[in-house]
């Protein structure tokens, strides 16, 4: 385990088994009718990548940024698309795919300017849900797992840019932000 950490909360194996299962039920429900993934960068990039492989309809990866956290671990209550929304969401079925769901300001604010645009269907698939520091109205209608309010890093999830390369998920060490 990183020195940094001060616990593994999602071993890979864990991980795998859960991105699966997750996928399994999206192909359940979607039938082969063909998907547009919404990845938000950078977090989600890492559990995009695993999903995208298990789905079986025809699936168009779209990437976006947005503006939210800074190097912080406290979320901001601001959200951009850094560059706007470039793709055609009419008449599409869309996914987002999330990192995790903390505060659910950040995707509360992204599916009003999704749904904005006309989509065929609109879902939310978070690999993480943090409910305990929800403040807007939001839950992922694919979720891999809860977890308590503990600061997460690896698989994707960054403490200022580091440690998405962890192919485990942990519980960063207080030490490491408080310093
Ligand atoms: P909100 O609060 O808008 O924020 O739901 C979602 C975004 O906040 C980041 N976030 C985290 N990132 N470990 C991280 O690495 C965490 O424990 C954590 N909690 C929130 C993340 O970028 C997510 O997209
Ligand atoms: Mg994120």
């Amino acid at each position: 385990m990183h020195n940094d950490l001060e616990k593994i909360l999602f071993t890979e194996q864990e991980i795998a088994n859960r991105v699966k299962e997750m996928a399994d039920v999206i192909n359940k429900d979607f039938e082969n009718r063909p998907i547009t993934l919404v990845v938000i960068l950078k977090g989600s990039a890492i559990f995009a990548a695993d999903l995208v492989r298990h789905l079986t309809s025809d699936i168009d990866i779209e990437f976006i940024r947005l503006s939210s956290y800074g190097n912080g671990s406290v979320s901001s209550q601001k959200v951009d698309i850094i560059g706007g929304l470039n793709f055609d969401v009419n008449g599409k079925n869309i996914i987002v795919v999330e990192d995790i769901i903390d505060t659910g300001t950040t995707l509360s604010k992204f599916k009003e300017i999704i749904l904005s645009q006309n989509p065929e269907s609109l879902k939310i698939c978070s690999l993480l849900n943090k409910p305990a520091r929800r403040v807007s109205v939001i839950e992922a209608d694919y979720k891999g797992f809860d977890i308590e309010n503990e600061f997460v890093v690896g698989y994707g999830l960054d403490y200022a840019q580091k440690y998405r390369n962890l192919p485990y998920i942990g519980v960063l060490k207080r030490s490491v932000y408080e310093k």
